[in-house]
Parts: structure tokens; C-alpha cells; sequence
């Protein structure tokens, strides 16, 4: 069983998007289940259970309250996708990397989301965390640089960095209001595009989980 945390200091970066879209790629490869820890907003519980009768998902969904309260290494799931709340505090970061085979930290290439990303990153780097990567999500589009620029920053401090970035689609914020995989939107062809960058992370993850 692996452990796929999604996490970040920053709210709104996309850790839900993430958790969801990557639980469904994983799903076609094994048994997966999504844990939704944030108790508050219950995002991904909302976004996989809104839909009645959605056949869409390759997964089981669960709300956890707690880290502590994931299933046990003989539960039978080959991924589990934990989507955290915003804001996790430092100590907690550390922990759940620890605990996961792979931490995925998304941001948006925005100036305030990149700064986020360093009030994550640090406490990381500090405790010797290795196995965390960076997602760069909500990628706007050329002639938009922001991607590409902190992708070269991030590059520059040797932090390691999904290959593929996660472009900016509508569609992704239609799949989250009709409760269907971002996949099954229909007559928006960036909505396939976006699957397809997610499918690409979702092989790099299980490369990396491996
Ligand atoms: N690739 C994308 N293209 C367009 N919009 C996106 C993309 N990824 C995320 N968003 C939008 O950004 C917003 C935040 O995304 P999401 O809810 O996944 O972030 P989060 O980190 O889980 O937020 P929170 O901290 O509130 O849990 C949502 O409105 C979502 O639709
Ligand atoms: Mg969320």
C-alpha cells in the first residue's frame, strides 16, 4: 500500500483538484482509495459523491479525521490519496512525509501562492525530507510566463518538480460543480487536455512511489 500524501501550507492551490483527478488515474492501475482529511470543507467527499448514479470513479472515497485512522498496510488498496486541509502546520508537514511514500506539494504559479510555497518547503528541507515534489498547477498559458518562471526558480534551488505542469481548463471547476471526473466534461477539449497532464503525473507518481 502507498501512501500519496497531497498537501501544502497554502489554501487554493489545488490539492483537492489533485487528490481527485490523480485517485482516478491511480484507480485504473489498482485498488485506490481517496482519504478526504479535511474535515471542514470536505472537498473531495462533496466533488466524488455529488453525481447519483456516476459510474466515473475507479475508486472508494473516505473521510478521515485523523492521519492516525488510515488503513492498515493489509486493507488490501494498492494507492491511497490523502487530500489535507490548507495550512497544515510545519511539524505536521514533516510528519506526513514521513508517513507517505510520496508528498506532492501543488501551487499555483502566482506570486502569493509561490510564497506559500516556501513557508511549505522549508520545514521540509530543514528535517531532510526527500521524498516530496512539487506541482505546478493552474498553469496559464503562453504567452504567460509565470509557470515557466518559477518552474526555472525552483530548478535553480534543486527542488524537485513534477516534469509535467497542470494547465490552467474550466473544465476542471465544472467537473468539481457536477461531481464527475474533469475526464467525462463534455464539449471543452481542454477538458481532455488537462486529464492528459494529470495522467502523465500519475505515471511519474507511480514511478516514483515504486
Ligand atoms: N488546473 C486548473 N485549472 C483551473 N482551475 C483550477 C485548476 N486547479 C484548481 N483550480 C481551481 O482552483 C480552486 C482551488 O482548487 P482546489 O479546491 O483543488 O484547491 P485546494 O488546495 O484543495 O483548496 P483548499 O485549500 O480550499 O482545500 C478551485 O476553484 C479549482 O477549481
Ligand atoms: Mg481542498
Amino acid at each position: 500500500m502507498k501512501l500519496i500524501s497531497v498537501a501544502s501550507e497554502k489554501g487554493g492551490v489545488g490539492k483537492t483538484t489533485t487528490a481527485v483527478t490523480l485517485a482516478a488515474h491511480l484507480g485504473q492501475q489498482g485498488r485506490t482509495l481517496l482519504v478526504d482529511a479535511d474535515e471542514r470543507l470536505r472537498s473531495s467527499v462533496k466533488w466524488t459523491g455529488k453525481k447519483e448514479g456516476y459510474a466515473g470513479w475507479k475508486f472508494e472515497t473516505t473521510l478521515f479525521s485523523a492521519f492516525m485512522q488510515l488503513p492498515e498496510p493489509g486493507a488490501g488498496y494498492d494507492y491511497v490519496v490523502l487530500d489535507t486541509k490548507g495550512g497544515e502546520g510545519q511539524a505536521e508537514l514533516v510528519e506526513l512525509a514521513h508517513n507517505s511514500a510520496l508528498l506532492i506539494v501543488p501551487t499555483k504559479p502566482d506570486g502569493v501562492s509561490a510564497d506559500g510555497l516556501v513557508a511549505t518547503l522549508e520545514p521540509l528541507i530543514n528535517a531532510g525530507v526527500r521524498n516530496y515534489r512539487v506541482l505546478l498547477t493552474d498553469v496559464p498559458p503562453a504567452p504567460n510566463s509565470d509557470g515557466l518562471d518559477l518552474r526555472l526558480e525552483l530548478d535553480e534551488g534543486s527542488i524537485p518538480v513534477f516534469s509535467r505542469d497542470i494547465r490552467h481548463a474550466v473544465a476542471i471547476s465544472k467537473a468539481a460543480r457536477e461531481g464527475i471526473c474533469v475526464r467525462d466534461v463534455k464539449g471543452d477539449r481542454y477538458a481532455k487536455l488537462v486529464w492528459m497532464d494529470y495522467e502523465l503525473v500519475s505515471r511519474e507518481v507511480i514511478r516514483d512511489v515504486r
